[in-house]
């Protein structure tokens, strides 16, 4: 997590830095901090817990601001607390000696390099990243060598970095190098930036390239050049952002995450829409060829939270639907568990950022086993992308809000289009029978549509909700999967405890924590497992506990319930994106009426990348 940026040219370097921390924030905000090099090659730094409109008063104060107006050259931080709680001396940027160091990542051996370099009487924070820069500053002051004092420090370091770093007493460049954490790098006409992530860049133009990992970028006013730790040149690899980043706009929504939600329907339409040729299911538009899928026995699923989510949604489809066998493993758990993958293993890793550090882990370690890596991913060009055999890009569109919604949702899509083509690759359906798939498919997106137009009708349902201190998400089978993302999405945004319990399980012991202060929302679309699932919750209806019932198809005994929200029917298999849609508002209100920062919940950052 963290974000990270660097700035050299011809604009304010303050202004840069804080809009683009505000770009970045998101990825982390318990503290926000700028370091600008000043023309008297003075450097100044500025820091501030809590988000980054903090720093921004800070920076305007007037004594502030006459130091630091005329910097063009600068790098700014925004911090997801790991090492250290959440003060201004652990906030970023830190500084030892001519050394000022921003970081994202974690510096595995901290402690030891603490003893080697004996730095036990020089560090003011609880960091790693003021060890790493004290190690910069040793060999600083032994070379005077920035190159130098790059390859030897990265020499002694374990873990996951991405350095942004300014040398004091050169005021005309800011260099940066990284290790799985991600930097992005654009240059332009009298300007060179640095990201965690190309939202930050907008401002700049659009073409932009990633720093390779063990590169030591160096930026200048007027070039980028790149060295490897062996000293060689190298020619960055420039790629073309081709989809809007200038989505960072709440359009009149009070948060990012109504907005997200409302957007849905047209990011499904993104989604699926370039994947259907005459009536049919086509990956070609990925380069994924049938082949693929020849001689696969065995669909390993990894992600993380929502991302993981949505891959038991795939499983239920696929086991029961085509009978391969599916496992669906979080991702860090995959690289410990010596899972069972070989080359016939479809691996499918799930990422909205394609950055999430535990499924790259995954991701390469699958790759170890078989060629058939398959990324399902919502961010260009992302490091998961560029690690993945293939990849299916889900066109949600930039997603802010760090509860993810719009993603999850297109997540699903391109599941269910990869389960819709496997189902005809193996035969379970014919060619009329995948045309009315692709029908479906297509249809669902009026229910969702439907669904957000009822948004007003779901907020009331929320009533009891807002009071609740705990609350139980009851459902079984695919419904089951759908509760685990649902109640996800409260606890996150609401901070209302929220379990997903499979909902025949509960008399099994858990029923004892329902009383009349835990609400119930038992979720009903799988006519197979309806009459059951309802059973389950008269259970805790007869315990006092109030139910919402989330409910596909009629209720004979409709009127003896509290509450029952009617979701639009079809198909079991389809009912899943209007009633994950509706959990997503319930949970939504529910945070808004609470009157929280439902797009910044507490604790959280949209890009995990940290273990
Ligand atoms: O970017 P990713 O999809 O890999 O992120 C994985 C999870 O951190 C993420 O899905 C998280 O659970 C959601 N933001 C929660 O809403």
């Amino acid at each position: 997590m963290c974000g990270i940026i660097g700035y050299i040219g011809k604009r304010q370097a303050k202004k840069v830095l804080l809009d683009s921390l505000a770009k970045l924030e998101y990825r982390g905000y318990d503290s926000a901090g700028i370091a600008v090099l000043n023309k008297e090659s003075h450097v100044v730094i500025t820091k501030s817990i809590g988000k980054v409109a903090n720093l921004e008063v800070m920076c305007t104060d007037a004594d502030a601001t006459e130091e630091i107006e005329d910097a063009g050259c600068g790098i700014g931080h925004t911090r997801w607390a790991t090492h250290g709680g959440v003060t201004n001396t652990n906030a970023h940027p830190h500084q030892q000696g001519r050394i000022v160091l921003i970081h994202n990542g974690i510096i595995e051996n901290f402690r030891e390099l603490i003893v080697k370099f004996h730095l036990e009487n020089q560090l003011v924070s609880e960091t790693d990243t003021e060890v790493a820069a004290a190690i910069f500053n040793y060999y600083y002051e032994q070379t005077n060598n920035p190159e130098e004092t790059i390859q030897k420090t990265i020499h002694e370091l374990q873990g996951t970095f991405a350095f942004g770093i300014l040398f004091a007493d050169h005021k005309d460049c800011v260099y940066a190098i990284r290790n799985v954490s991600p930097i992005v790098v654009m240059h332009g006409e009298g300007e060179s930036v640095l990201a965690s992530d190309i939202m930050a860049l907008a401002p700049f133009g659009n073409r932009y390239f990633v720093l390779p990992e063990y590169h030591i970028l160096k930026m200048k006013k007027d070039t980028v050049s790149l060295m490897d730790l062996q000293g060689n040149m190298c020619e960055p690899d420039y790629l073309t952002i081709d989809w809007d980043v200038n989505q960072a706009d709440k359009q009149g929504y009070p948060f990012f995450m109504e907005k997200e939600i409302m957007e849905q329907p047209d990011a499904m339409r993104r989604t699926i829409l370039p994947r259907i040729k005459e009536g049919m299911i086509d990956l070609t538009v990925d380069g994924i060829p049938d082949s693929l899928f020849e001689g696969m026995d065995h669909i390993c699923v990894i992600g993380c939270g929502t991302a993981m989510h949505a891959g038991l949604v795939a499983k239920h489809l696929i086991q029961q639907g085509l009978k391969i066998p599916v496992d669906v493993i979080i991702a860090s758990e995959f690289i410990y568990e010596e899972p069972l993958i070989t080359d016939k293993t479809l691996v499918i890793a799930i990422s909205q950022s394609g950055e999430t550090i535990d499924t790259l882990a995954a991701v390469r370690l699958a790759a170890k086993y078989t060629k058939r890596v398959l990324a399902i991913v919502n961010v260009v060009g992302s490091t998961i992308t560029r690690e993945s055999n293939y990849v299916m890009y889900t066109n949600a569109g930039t997603e802010i809000a760090v509860a993810s919604t719009k993603a999850y949702t297109v997540q699903l899509c391109a599941l269910y289009l990869l389960f819709g083509k496997l189902a005809t690759i193996k035969k379970c359906y014919n060619y009329a029978k995948q045309r009315e798939f692709v029908l479906q498919i297509c249809d669902i997106i009026k229910d969702v549509e439907k669904i957000l137009q009822d948004k007003e009708t779901i907020h009331r349902l929320t009533q009891k909700l807002v009071q609740a201190k705990d609350t139980f998400y009851i459902g079984r089978g695919l419904d089951h999967s759908l509760i685990l993302e649902g109640s996800l999405k409260l606890k996150e945004v609401s901070y209302i405890h929220a379990e997903a319990y499979s909902a025949g399980e509960l008399k099994h012991g858990t029923i004892a924590l329902i009383t009349e202060e835990t609400p119930v929302i038992a979720v009903m679309t799988q006519k197979k497992v309806k009459a059951k699932t309802k059973s389950n919750a008269m259970e805790v209806r007869a315990r006092g506990a109030s139910v919402l019932l989330l409910v596909a198809g009629e209720l004979e005994d409709e009127a003896d319930w509290d509450t029952v929200y009617h979701l639009p029917e079809r198909e079991d298999i389809f009912m899943t994106f209007s009633t994950s849609v509706t959990m997503q508002l319930i949970a939504y209100y529910t945070a808004l009426d609470k009157g929280l920062d439902v797009d910044k919940p507490r604790n959280l950052a949209k890009v995990v990348t940290v273990e």
